[in-house]
Order: structure tokens, then C-alpha cells, then sequence
């Protein structure tokens, strides 16, 4: 079924986006001449514009759409919970539905995450992380804990603390300055590691980890708070995490007295065939931000999973334990709960109930779908798909895991040699991000870091989908070849 608008609507459209709409990261001026791209409704993994056009979501929208477009059962979870209850703040209040999730969650989630502060998004999680990594050791008496190390080319949010984390000098430059104490680190790219560890990727991993423990000592140890690593890195292309790294990782967190959190808002909830992308990689984070798919999209939703050690000094005794105290132990810092703290910190729609409603009817269609294990069963057959065009002369590295991959695409293959600047630009604004879409697939072409297209389909794609993927690639790409 398509959903064409008429000749007039299609113009008011037009007319009204380029008057009034300010789309996000978008050269308005690319709008001046071509028409805003509106897509209007979505079925399964497709979504279709104002003409009645058919895309692939290739992207999951943004990372986002996990179980699809389309799906009245989570809609109608929506319309239930707002004609019960619309709105009410988890501010110094709870609802049926914000309770419900965040103990679904905690059951979800490794080790002792078992507790859920609610954001709306993934910016607002991340910066939540580092406020709560701020003030915990504030109150376990190490207040000189603030910085925060995290990877270059990493995005992890746009709000100012967030940005601070972000290893995107590109987009921060506008903004500096910002909060003090963001530390990069390196990426784990293997395609572009080190001469001396390119030819041994648990070398290229040991390096890539200690690196973390030599900023850390660079720094002092007594001003490191966190250390911020999405699972598998998104920015950059997907660079999955090299075999021993994350393991490694952790030692050194814990040898510092520095927190591990997972910045899973693209990597939990399927994206990597587990709920959440720690799990397949065999890690225990202190901290899991997420966003994105917990609701697919249907609503907006983010934040945080908190380890009950973090939560301890802003938690109660436990009566159910005789009203005995915790004392839990931080690195040599007793955490007990002494009632006396309050984290100082909310947002009016964090938790919203609809949202949560729409997550837990969301998380509903993950089990009755088994969606993790489509993802788990068809990942091999993904990867295999999309490796088939490295037979291109532009395509030097598919990496990825899960649903989840890059494609880097490179002027030379034997010596990988990159794109300039101004080729970066033909070649993806001037030509692929187009392209691609005119040829029926949403995907990103983005070159943030090296040139890379991204992929990131839907959990209930198939094989025929990952066949129209490659073939719409394949046509594409090879017209871009022509172009350089
Ligand atoms: C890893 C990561 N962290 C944080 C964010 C920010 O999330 P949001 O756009 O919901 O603020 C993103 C967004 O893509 C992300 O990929």
C-alpha cells in the first residue's frame, strides 16, 4: 500500500519545511534547490515518502527502529496509557508503568544494574552518567574525581556535558569552551591501527586498553571519574572492540577506582543480538546509558542502569536485612547508606509514562518475536552479504557486528589510502548520501572519521533485505567510483 499526497500538499509541505523546519545537523542551503526529503508512514522495515516512494530503513531511522514501523500493538499501548494517565513526574512520584519498566530493565541487565534513572534521551543519559559519577564520589569523600576519558571520533550526545565527552572536534569547535575534564583516548579501528600492532589485532587491543591506563596515570588517578566506551563504536564505522580489550578494561577501571560505563544507546536492545551489547562482549559496566531502541522509536526514551554500589549512598538501609546498614566498600572508600544524600538531578518528561508503556509493549514484541535470536541466527548471513562488495575498488573494510556495520570506503586498496577533504565532500554530500536514497535506501554516508557508510537495519530484516541492501550498494558504489 502507498500514500501519495497530491500535487498541492506535497507543495505546502515543501513550502512550510523550507520556511519553518530547522532539520538537525542539516546544511539547511543543501534545501535551497532540491526538495526536503518527508517521509510520511513506515510498514516493517520500510518507510515511504510523500510520494508514495518505497525506502529501506536501513538505518533504523536513526539507530532506533528495532521491531519496525508500523506496529499497532505498541501504538495502542500508547493511546491505553495516555488516556490513563497522560503525564505525571518521577519527581518525587512513580507510576505503574515507570516502575514496571525499570524493574524489567534491572532483570534485563547483567551483574547488580539495578537501578533505573530515567532520561528522554541519549544526551540527557550521558550527561546524567557523568552528574552521577560526579557527585557519588563527592560523597564517598574523593571529591577531586570529575574528568571523564572517552574515545576520538566518538559521539556520545550534544548537550554540553555530553559534547565534552564526544571525540568530534568538528562539532564541538563552536561550542568551546566546554565543562573541563574531557580526556580522548584511542579508538579501536583496526583497519587504521598502529604500524607496530597492525599485524596482531590482541596486541593492537592490549595497546588500545593500556592506552586507557596511561591517561589515566597522565591525568591522576585522583581526577579520573569514568571512563565513557560504547560497545562497539559507532562513529568512525563500527569498530567493534578487539578480542581481551574490554576485559582489560575493566582491571584498569578497577585498579583506579574509575567507573566503566557502557554508552549502549545504539548498541542494547538487539542492535548486537543481546539486550545489552556488554553482554556479547563478556563486560560488567558500573553504568549502562541507553535510549533509542528501548522504545523503537515509538516514543522517546532514555537512560540510565546504575550499579546498586553506585547507588549506595543515595539509597536507604534495608529493612527487608533487619535495618541493617550496607557497607559496601569504593576503592578503599566506605559507601553505606546513610539516607543523608539526594542526586540533583531530573528532567520534566524523564520517564514519561507513555514512553514507558510503549517500551514495555516494545520489549513485549522482542520476546514473543525472539528478535535477539533473528539477529544471533541472520548476523553471519548479513555480514557475508555486505562482504561480497569488497570485490568494489572503493570498498576497503566491512566491520561490524550484529545488525550493526560500516563500510569504509577508500580512493585505494592496497595502501588504504583515504579521500581529502574536498573529495570526502563530492564524494558523500555532493553524490552518495543522495544517491542512496534516491536508489531506495536509508543508510548514512558520513565522514566524521574516514569516509564510511553506515548500516544498521531493523531486527527483522531477512536475507531478502540484506540482498536489496548490497544490491542498491552495489549500484550505487560503483557509480561513485566513476565520480572520483
Ligand atoms: C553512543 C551514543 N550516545 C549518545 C547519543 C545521543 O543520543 P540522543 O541523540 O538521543 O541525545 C547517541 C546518539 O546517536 C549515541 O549514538
Amino acid at each position: 500500500m502507498t500514500t501519495p499526497y497530491g500535487p498541492d500538499e506535497i507543495a505546502a509541505l515543501q513550502e512550510k519545511a523550507k520556511r519553518h523546519l530547522w532539520l538537525h545537523f542539516t546544511r539547511m542551503s543543501s534545501y535551497a534547490e532540491a526538495d526536503v526529503p518527508v517521509i510520511v508512514r513506515g510498514e516493517g522495515p520500510y518507510v515511504y515518502d510523500q510520494h508514495g516512494k518505497r525506502y529501506l530503513d536501513g538505518l533504523a531511522g536513526l539507530f532506533v527502529s528495532q521491531i519496525g514501523h508500523g506496529r499497532t500493538e505498541v501504538a495502542e499501548a500508547a493511546a491505553r496509557q495516555a488516556s490513563e494517565l497522560a503525564y505525571f513526574p518521577l519527581w518525587s512520584y512513580a507510576h505503574p508503568q515507570a516502575i514496571a519498566l525499570a524493574d524489567r530493565l534491572a532483570s534485563l541487565a547483567p551483574g547488580d544494574l539495578n537501578r533505573v534513572f530515567f532520561t528522554t534521551s541519549g544526551s540527557e543519559a550521558v550527561e546524567s552518567a557523568w552528574k552521577l559519577a560526579k557527585q557519588f564520589f563527592r560523597t564517598i569523600g574523593q571529591p577531586t574525581k570529575y574528568k571523564v576519558l572517552s574515545r576520538s571520533i566518538a559521539y556520545h550526545g550534544t548537550s554540553m556535558g555530553a559534547l565534552a565527552i564526544t571525540g568530534l572536534p568538528g562539532i564541538k569547535e563552536p561550542f568551546e569552551p566546554l565543562p573541563a575534564g574531557g580526556v580522548r583516548v584511542p579508538n579501536t579501528n583496526f583497519y587504521r591501527a598502529p604500524e607496530f600492532v597492525s599485524a596482531d589485532i590482541t596486541a593492537f587491543g592490549v595497546w588500545a586498553a593500556d592506552e586507557i591506563e596511561r591517561a589515566i596515570l597522565r591525568e591522576g588517578p585522583e581526577s579520573v571519574a569514568a571512563v565513557f566506551l560504547e560497545p562497539c563504536q559507532n562513529s568512525g564505522g563500527c569498530f567493534p572492540p578487539p578480542p581481551g580489550y574490554f576485559p582489560r578494561v575493566r582491571e584498569i577501571c578497577d585498579r583506579y577506582g574509575v567507573l566503566l560505563v557502557s554508552d549502549e544507546v545504539i548498541c542494547a536492545f538487539g542492535r548486537l543480538g543481546y539486550y545489552f551489547g556488554c553482554e556479547r562482549y563478556g563486560y560488567q559496566p558500573d553504568i549502562i546509558t541507553f535510549a533509542k531502541g528501548v522504545t523503537s522509536g515509538y516514543a522517546p526514551l532514555g537512560g540510565m542502569l546504575v550499579s546498586d554500589r553506585l547507588m549506595e549512598p543515595f539509597s536507604f538501609r534495608d529493612r527487608a536485612a533487619g535495618g541493617h546498614e550496607h557497607h559496601r566498600q569504593f576503592h578503599g572508600a566506605e559507601t553505606a547508606a546513610d539516607g543523608q544524600h539526594t542526586f540533583l538531578h531530573g528532567v520534566t518528561f524523564a520517564g514519561h509514562p507513555v514512553s514507558c508503556a510503549v517500551a514495555m509493549a516494545n520489549l513485549d514484541v522482542f520476546e514473543k518475536e525472539d528478535l535477539l535470536g533473528n539477529v544471533r541466527a541472520r548476523e553471519g548471513a548479513f555480514r557475508a552479504t555486505l562482504e561480497k562488495l569488497t570485490d568494489l575498488p572503493i570498498v576497503g573494510d566491512v566491520r561490524g557486528d550484529g545488525f550493526f556495520y560500516g563500510i569504509e570506503l577508500v580512493k585505494d586498496k592496497a595502501s588504504r589510502e583515504t579521500f581529502d577533504d574536498d573529495e570526502s565532500e563530492r564524494l558523500l554530500r555532493g553524490f552518495l548520501s543522495h544517491a542512496l536514497f534516491d536508489a531506495g535506501l536509508v543508510c548514512r554516508a558520513d565522514d566524521r572519521g574516514d569516509p564510511v557508510i553506515q548500516l544498521s537495519p531493523p531486527l527483522i530484516c531477512t536475507q531478502e533485505h540484506f540482498d536489496e541492501m548490497e544490491q542498491i550498494l552495489r549500484h550505487v558504489l560503483t557509480a561513485a567510483w566513476t565520480k572520483i
